[in-house]
């Protein structure tokens, strides 16, 4: 049996200035210039092979176009059409390449949370920077905080309960963790298929919103040395190097120039498709969010892209 989703591919999001967040997103976090179109930006880690991970959109305002992750194979792009069909909610079907460039086959639909959901097939592979042959660790190359690659997303949905059984139920996620209010709804959660701690996690928040999107990074130091980097650089720092409770996860916050919320990640642990989630109770969410502070900035709820 194929793995069907096997994680997140790229986000595409809207940059009213989209000269001053590509030269952000190229030389502060170090993201590799793939490719551009008429008002598009096409960006990618260094460790990832496909052509694109993150794709700016010249936009009047800021926030996400639509997330995209990507299938094994190529009828899973059928079965998950049909699964989205019987939930009740309309899919659009594109060619390979019709998106853009280095783009493959893909569906389309709009999750209950509001947001635009992309599965796609066959992304144009371009390589890691490192030959498949005797290759060094990293590239000498790289500039900025250079993450290798793209990690989750981070998406806000006024009904959390009814966005997660969405991704649990009809898109096969499973669900890693949640924070569960005194009456019982979800005020959190999160949901993986790459055996990680989370792929998408969703906050209660207005529809369409996104919260952050976030790129691995090795170790704890190099959470440090991005802290380092984004200061240096003036970057809005919004939290500043801390642990998760949830996810466990090493973490710094930050805002693009425009406002858009940023995370660097590292940490965690691996997850079978038998692991019993865990639940933080409504009280605790404070050091299930941010473990030493123990509570939650107000930014870390209100404000949001
Ligand atoms: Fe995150």
């Amino acid at each position: 049996m194929s793995d069907r989703i096997l994680r997140l591919q790229h986000v595409e999001v809207r940059v009213p200035d989209l000269e001053l967040c590509t030269a952000y997103y190229t030389e502060v976090v170090g993201l590799i210039e793939v490719a551009h179109d008429e008002g598009r930006v096409f960006l990618k880690c260094w460790d990832e092979h496909e052509h694109h991970s993150v794709v700016l959109r010249q936009a009047p305002t800021y926030g996400l176009d639509h997330m995209s992750f990507k299938v094994a194979e190529q009828p899973d792009l059928d079965y998950y059409t049909e699964r989205v069909e019987k939930a009740g909610i309309a899919v659009k079907r594109f060619a390979t390449a019709e998106l853009g460039p280095g783009w493959g086959e893909a569906i389309r639909f709009e999750a209950p949370s509001g947001h635009l959901v992309e599965l796609v097939y066959g992304m144009e592979k371009v390589g890691n920077m490192l030959p498949l042959t005797n290759p060094p660790p990293r590239p000498a190359n790289l500039v900025g905080i250079a993450p290798p690659r793209l990690d989750h997303i981070f998406i806000m949905a006024e009904d959390v309960d009814g966005a997660t059984a969405f991704f649990r139920d009809v898109l096969e996620f499973r669900l890693t963790e949640q924070i569960v209010a005194n009456d019982g709804h979800q005020l959190a959660t999160w949901l993986e298929r790459s055996h990680t701690p989370h792929d998408i996690a969703i906050v209660t928040g207005p529809n369409g919103a996104l919260h952050h999107f976030a790129f691995w990074i090795d170790d704890w130091n190099a959470v440090r040395e991005a802290a380092d980097l984004l200061a240096f650089n003036g970057v809005t720092i919004d939290v500043a190097p801390t642990r998760h409770g949830v996810t466990r996860g090493y973490t710094v916050y930050f805002f693009d120039p425009v406002g858009n919320r940023n995370e660097v990640f590292t940490g965690g642990y691996w997850v079978d498709p038998d692991f019993e989630p865990i639940t933080w109770t409504e009280e605790e969410m404070g050091r299930a969010m941010f473990y030493y502070d123990r509570q939650v900035n107000e930014r870390f709820f209100t404000v949001h892209s």
